[in-house]
């Protein structure tokens, strides 16, 4: 058997690297087990080609499809991003794929729980699913044993995988009929040969060309001639690969075919879409063509706002937490305004309220609704969120009076989503942290919600969106919070007093990166958060969807609380005994902060801020605690995260004490420098490197060897092992190969013939040497030196291969959670 008795992680390499060398199997979806995407982007982005279900052994092809079901239903992952071509099945003997279109009807059961284990094949859900689906697979399954049907396997790929990007769509329905034009408007639009204004003088607009667009089916011909109604109403109509003019009296004027100027890109746009739209929504897209109106760039003059692919996607969210007729169930109120961009797209203007701070985006408002915009101006009104009293418009307040009904009618109120993107203004700052929403002068503690719940909630009340969701919260019970806020409120320890208080269900939450905002640089996450108020919950943990900037969904992160564990990792390491004696210490330890944002802050130095001293009995201790932060890359999704007190996994992980030891020695963040004083990190001999004369210490090496002597005084925490640490350490194989690209850079060092060479000198230092200073003195990035310059690089690549052994052990030993 072609893959037998290995793992399942390496079934799923080798699948990959055998059969599907010329896609890109490398991204992670989730739960699903392997994705096989094309290797380049087209105009749309990527197109996935199969989503499959992984197993090791021999296994039946229907249960291991059930299994993938339910996971894709489970995350309803066709929702957050194109379906597939194909889904597939793969273990140890054989492959079997079905193309997604066959299957999907089955993710659009009604009552049916998703909400159970894939991996449990005896639910009854699980039996339900292959009760159904075994018809459909056993007529459309293609099945291949790897050995037997070899070039009929590589047949298919070729010929179908890799030519499958039409087969999948999304189904245009009545929520996302909107998003889907505005996508229209920058793609199709620009392409359609017309004089727009004559059009428009004639009452013809944009919306009625793509109307046109979405009532032929997907081979591009008419599909309503059983229903004269819809295509009765259509003022446009496409044919002839362009479009006629279908309205009574002016189409004798618009007689000529109004042609494409480029047929490829409009293929490719429709290839995404399902055309027709859902039946039982045909109707209504028609009924509810004013709902597209071309948005008003005006609107976004001057304010933050959310760009649009948010916008979209919270909705989505929304749709899926509330329902498909959530807009005509619920009440909205957008009460961080601004000029109105979050609630673009949304249907029903006698359920949506909009306020805001500045009376001048409220003018901007109802302008735009006197040219079309989908609001009612009554329902728009000027309204400080921190500052002013729910009191309605007829007793001299500001509330229309049907929305005061709402919030203060406990059963209306539980049908209010209050969706905002809230400023992000803080305390003592006088430029918006991160830019997302306008700062005003002393916004955050001059107003009457900080005054009134600051000592509830902490140091939480330094923040504009705190202050927000607390009022909400306090004021405005059981009713539901969409919003757009950072990551503090839950990962923050600062914030525990507000997580005490803000206890409401989190039910949705997605992360995005913050630069993708309005004047946002910082490479960090804003998430979308929806709450339900009426169901306590003290934030624990959550796993939220992440998406790239261009909207691709990436998989989940677990968000967690930092009040369940023991703490962080600053006080674990503040725990361990230090010596004091000047005649021990060989440096120290920055121990300020304890995030990924601030891990720069952990660096060893002869003397670092906030440092702790080192000793032989503390070195390992050390550079766990510098490694584990230094080995794992910041990224905007991770760069929040906070380091955790650890579990106790790692005393008694000899290997990964080594490893991180070797990478402290050698990574960057090691600044020892003979400059402060004598250099005990030499890791190496006179010998192995040829130096000109002795070092001023062998600490490094004796302590390598184990010839250093302890004395267990004191009860430190970690005693026992600092007496397994007396005997000589052994590396692995990935710490060898440091420990020898090291060796061949402090080589190429000692070989220099120059009078500035030292023979103490540290790692730092030889870098220091080679890539010089500048005039701050801040260490250039680069050198002239090419031999170094090869030597440096090839050191840099093992210990990046060393920190790929070190990464799991980070989150095994709970560092850091995922
Ligand atoms: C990040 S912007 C969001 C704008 C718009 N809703 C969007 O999503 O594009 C936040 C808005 O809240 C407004 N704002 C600031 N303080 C406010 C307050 N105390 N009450 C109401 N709105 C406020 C700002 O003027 C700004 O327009």
């Amino acid at each position: 058997m072609k893959y037998k008795n290995i793992r399942e992680e390496e079934l799923k390499n080798k699948v990959g690297a055998d059969w599907f060398k010329v896609f890109d199997t490398t991204e992670i979806l989730g739960n699903i087990d392997f994705t096989v995407f094309p290797k380049q982007d087209n105009l749309f982005g990527r197109t996935p080609l199969l989503w499959a279900e992984a197993k090791t052994g021999n296994f039946d092809v229907t249960t291991m499809f059930v299994q993938l079901v339910l996971t894709i239903g489970k995350a309803r992952t066709f929702d957050k991003t194109l379906p597939p071509a194909f889904l597939g099945a793969f273990d140890f003997k054989k492959i079997a794929f079905v193309p997604y279109i066959n299957i999907q009807d089955i993710f659009y059961l009604n009552d049916f729980n998703w909400n159970v284990t894939p991996s449990n094949h005896e639910t009854k859900e699980f039996l339900l699913i292959k009760e159904r689906i075994e018809a459909i697979l056993s007529q459309y399954t293609f099945i291949y044993d790897y050995e037997k049907d070899e070039k009929e396997l590589q047949h298919f790929i070729k010929n179908n995988i890799a030519n499958a990007s039409t087969t999948s769509k999304l189904k245009i329905d009545k929520n996302n009929f909107i998003p889907i034009y505005l996508r229209w408007l920058e793609i199709v639009k620009p392409i359609i040969n017309v004089k727009w204004d004559e059009l428009n003088k004639a009452n013809i607009l944009d919306s009625d060309f793509y109307l046109a667009d979405l009532f032929v089916d997907d081979k591009d011909t008419q599909q309503l001639d059983d229903d004269l109604s819809i295509r009765d109403s259509l003022f446009v109509v496409f044919q002839n690969e362009g479009y006629k003019i279908a309205k009574e009296n002016i189409k004798q004027m618009f007689d000529a075919n109004i042609t494409l100027k480029n047929k490829e890109t409009y293929l490719q746009f429709w290839k995404r879409y399902k055309r027709p739209p859902i039946k039982e929504f045909q109707d209504y897209i028609i009924e509810r063509r004013d709902l597209l109106v071309p948005q008003d760039i005006r609107e976004r003059k001057g304010a933050f706002f959310t760009p649009r692919i948010w916008v979209e996607l919270s909705q989505k969210y929304l749709t899926d937490y509330l329902g498909e007729n959530w807009q005509d169930d619920y009440y909205i109120w957008d009460c961080a305004g601004g000029t109105g961009n979050l609630l673009a797209g949304l249907t029903n203007k006698y359920n949506i309220y909009a306020s805001t701070l500045d009376q001048a985006d409220i003018n901007v408002i109802h302008e735009r609704i006197e040219h079309g915009a989908n609001l009612l101006k009554n329902n728009v009104f000027q309204f400080d969120f921190l500052n002013d009293e729910f009191l309605p418009v007829s007793k001299g307040g500001k509330l229309p009076d049907s929305l005061y009904e709402i919030v203060i009618n406990e059963g209306k109120r539980k049908n209010l989503v209050v969706y905002i993107n809230p400023p992000y203004a803080e305390a003592g700052n006088k430029h918006t942290i991160s830019g997302t929403g306008e700062h005003k002068d002393n916004t955050t503690n001059n107003n009457i919600t900080h005054s009134k719940y600051k000592k509830t909630i902490g140091k939480a009340s330094n923040e504009l969106f705190t202050l927000f969701m607390t009022r909400i919260y306090a004021e405005i019970p059981k009713s539901k919070i969409g919003i757009f806020c950072k990551l503090k409120n839950l990962q923050s320890p600062n914030f525990k007093d507000f997580r005490n208080f803000f206890q409401a269900k989190l039910e949705r939450a997605f992360i995005v990166p913050a630069d993708t905002f309005d004047n946002v640089k910082g490479i960090f996450p804003i998430g979308f958060f929806i709450y339900n108020l009426e169901l306590k919950d003290l934030f624990l943990e959550f796993d939220a969807d992440i998406y790239n900037k261009r909207g691709e969904y990436l998989g989940m992160k677990k968000l967690n609380s930092p009040d369940t564990s023991k703490g962080f990792i600053n006080n674990w390491i503040k725990k361990i005994k230090r010596s004091n004696n000047v005649e021990e210490i060989i440096g120290q330890v920055g121990v300020a902060r304890n995030d990924m944002q601030n891990k720069s802050l952990c660096y060893f130095a002869m003397e670092a801020g906030r440092g702790l001293n080192i000793s032989q009995d503390t070195i390992i201790i050390d550079s766990i605690f510098l490694t584990v932060q230094s080995s794992i890359n910041a990224t905007w999704i991770n760069d929040r995260d906070p380091f955790f007190y650890p579990n106790d996994g790692w005393q008694i992980d000899s290997e990964f004490k080594t490893n991180c030891f070797a990478f402290a020695l050698f990574d960057g963040q090691n600044r020892i420098s003979i400059n402060e004083g004598t250099n005990h990190w030499i890791p190496f001999t006179e010998q192995e490197v040829n130096a000109k004369a002795k070092f001023e210490s062998n600490f490094m090496t004796e302590f390598i060897k184990g010839k250093i002597k302890k004395e267990i005084s004191n009860d430190t925490l970690f005693e026992v092992e600092a007496i397994a640490e007396s005997k000589p350490l052994v590396f692995s194989e990935e710490a060898t190969a440091v420990f020898d690209a090291g060796r061949e850079l402090w080589k190429y060092y000692h070989s220099q013939n120059d009078v500035d060479i030292n023979v103490n000198a540290s790692f730092y230092d030889i870098r220091a040497y080679f890539q010089g200073t500048n005039a701050q003195g801040r260490m250039n990035a680069r050198s002239e030196d090419a031999t170094y310059t090869k030597l440096i690089g090839a050191l840099r690549n093992k210990l990046s291969v060393l920190a790929d052994k070190i990464k799991p052990k980070v989150y095994e030993y709970e560092f850091l959670k995922e």
